[in-house]
């Protein structure tokens, strides 16, 4: 990120050495009014009171790496010459980017930093406005008088992120920012409800808030999104119902509601959602019977269910979704069969069926699902022999967990042409103190350690937040051909 914002500054040096210096010999830099917006948000932020003093061209000869500006042609008649010569071709720098943040090496945020609706007014080019972990010790509230006034009309980029001194709720004058694309208002200590003016922002494309103490309900109007793609409330205490509106948000690509407490029905129109790459609505209050609809999500690829009371037998559209990587029910209070139909789930590496009421036996199919590398399933009424072969419990490991149900065994399937198998099932029966191998008292006794089941959850969401990386990257790459276009 660090060689992003240094990159535009040299092409734009580049080009000002070219460029045409004024009647007095001055060049043409920027205006008053904006440089002055700039140094009071900076002065409100950072702990360097000669800010000003030491970056009086902020845009040219004194840059910092965390302001950008571009060049764009003046607006008519606003600063230009009045006898309207053909030749005179007016341009100045407008600051579009603020950012700090630990990736860039710059002094912190001063203890009592707080945002200058005043000077950010003066700002009217700014599209990226980003702080992370600067408001920690003083507390700060965002005013519903930042978005008023037509201020920071061009702003598409507001990231106020891991800001534990950030309080208070999110003024619905927010839905005035109609250029927003990307906001992310996630680990601070946000409270109140999402306010409607957010389903206001019919361009946005990420809405995270997640890790907040947000209450209230998910807006209806929330539909309109149309172009989100990212829609992240996990960790909060939203409530209510999941609204239908929802499957409106025909774009939306990942969607993680996971540590609320939404209660009802999941809404059978999320099943439109054909570009649904991720569901995580994991520790929540939503009953069964999941939709069928959900069949339709074929770019399905993660369905993270687990911890709510679905209370129903395996939901039967599973075997529809040929994409899905990772598959969790765990304590939904899943009863009867497990499916006969998951074969097709080719891709599956993880599957966490544990702590439900499924009984009868085990499918064999799953002892030979090629990519599965985890297979939970623990505490249920399971019963007979798994088969795995000897190819699979290599890959697997650990990371198998059979016990706690009816006698459910696994059996070597490696040596089952031969009939002089001696001990062909293990019963699993047996007491377990958490520290026997999963699959039987075998060996391995000291990994168990490996065992946890957020193992592979903080792989995924690794990977998951990845995937929200290289939009943020997209957007930066966007930036930057706008400014080699502007020249
Ligand atoms: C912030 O603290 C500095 C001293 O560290 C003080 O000079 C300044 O007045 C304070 N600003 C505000 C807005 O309280
Ligand atoms: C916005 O405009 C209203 C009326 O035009 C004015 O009363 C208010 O002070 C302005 N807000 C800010 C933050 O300047
Ligand atoms: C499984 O994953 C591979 C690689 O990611 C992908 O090419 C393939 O299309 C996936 N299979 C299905 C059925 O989606
Ligand atoms: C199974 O889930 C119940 C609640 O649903 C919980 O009380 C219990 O501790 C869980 N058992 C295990 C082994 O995780
Ligand atoms: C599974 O449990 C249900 C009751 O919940 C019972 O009717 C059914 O016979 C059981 N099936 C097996 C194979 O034990
Ligand atoms: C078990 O072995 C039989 C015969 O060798 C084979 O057809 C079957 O696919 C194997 N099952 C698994 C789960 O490996
Ligand atoms: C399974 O059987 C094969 C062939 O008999 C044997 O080589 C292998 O060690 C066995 N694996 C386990 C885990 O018992
Ligand atoms: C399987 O699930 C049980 C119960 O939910 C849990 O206690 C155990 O740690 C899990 N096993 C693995 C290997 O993740
Ligand atoms: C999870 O990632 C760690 C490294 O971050 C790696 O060592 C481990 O093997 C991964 N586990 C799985 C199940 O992929």
């Amino acid at each position: 990120m660090a060689s992003f914002s240094f990159i535009p500054f040299l092409v734009l040096l580049h080009v000002l050495i070219l460029f045409n210096v004024g009647e007095g010999g001055e060049m043409v830099t920027m205006d008053d009014g904006e440089l002055s917006g700039l140094f009071e948000v900076m002065g409100s932020l950072l702990d360097d009171p000669t800010w000003a003093q030491v970056h009086p061209q902020p845009c040219t000869d004194t840059p910092w790496p965390g302001v950008q500006c571009e060049l764009m042609a003046q607006e008519d008649g606003s600063n230009g010459p009045q006898d309207g010569q053909q030749d005179y071709n007016p341009t100045i720098f407008h600051v579009t980017k603020i950012h700090i943040g630990s990736d860039i090496l710059t002094p912190p945020c001063k203890p009592n930093a707080s945002l200058s609706s005043k000077g950010l007014m003066k700002l009217p080019f700014l599209k990226t406005l980003s702080l992370f972990n600067c408001f920690n010790v003083t507390p700060v509230s965002l005013s519903s008088s930042l978005f008023e006034n037509n201020s920071l009309s061009s702003l598409e980029h507001l990231a106020l992120v891991s800001n534990p001194g950030l309080y208070g709720s999110i003024p619905s004058s927010l839905g005035h920012i109609q250029t927003l694309r990307v906001l992310s208002l996630s680990q601070n200590k946000l409270n109140g409800e999402i306010p409607q003016g957010i389903c206001q922002l019919v361009n946005l494309q990420q809405l995270d808030l997640s890790y907040n103490h947000l209450t209230g309900s998910i807006p209806q109007e929330i539909g309109k999104l149309k172009t989100l793609t990212i829609f992240d409330l996990s960790y909060n205490m939203i409530g209510g119902q999941l609204p239908s509106s929802f499957g409106q948000l025909e774009s939306l690509q990942k969607i993680d509601l996971g540590f609320n407490v939404i209660n009802g029905r999941v809404p059978q129109e999320l099943g439109n959602l054909n570009k649904l790459v991720l569901i995580d609505v994991s520790h929540n209050f939503l009953s069964g019977p999941l939709p069928e609809s959900l069949s339709g999500l074929k770019q399905l690829e993660y369905l993270v269910i687990q911890d709510n009371p679905i209370n129903t037998g395996m939901p039967l559209f599973i075997g529809s979704l040929g994409r899905l990587k990772v598959l969790s029910f765990s304590r939904c209070g899943l009863r009867g069969p497990i499916l006969t139909s998951l074969s097709i789930l080719k891709n599956l590496t993880a599957l966490s069926l544990d702590n439900n009421s499924l009984n009868g036996t085990v499918p064999s199919y799953i002892g030979s699902l090629p990519n599965l590398e985890q297979l939970n399933l623990s505490q249920n009424q399971l019963s007979g022999e798994l088969l795995v072969s000897q190819e699979f419990i290599k890959r697997i490991g650990m990371r198998l967990d059979i016990r706690g149900n009816n006698g459910l065994c696994i059996k070597n399937n490696t040596s089952s042409s031969e009939v002089k198998n001696p001990i062909s099932c293990i019963s699993s029966r047996s007491r377990t103190g958490g520290k026997k191998s999963s699959w039987g008292g075998e060996e391995h006794k000291d990994e168990c350690g490996n065992m946890n089941s957020n193992l592979y959850q903080r792989n995924w969401s690794t990977k998951i937040h990845h995937h929200g990386y290289e939009f943020s990257l997209g957007l930066g790459q966007m930036f930057l051909v706008m400014i080699l276009l502007l020249l």
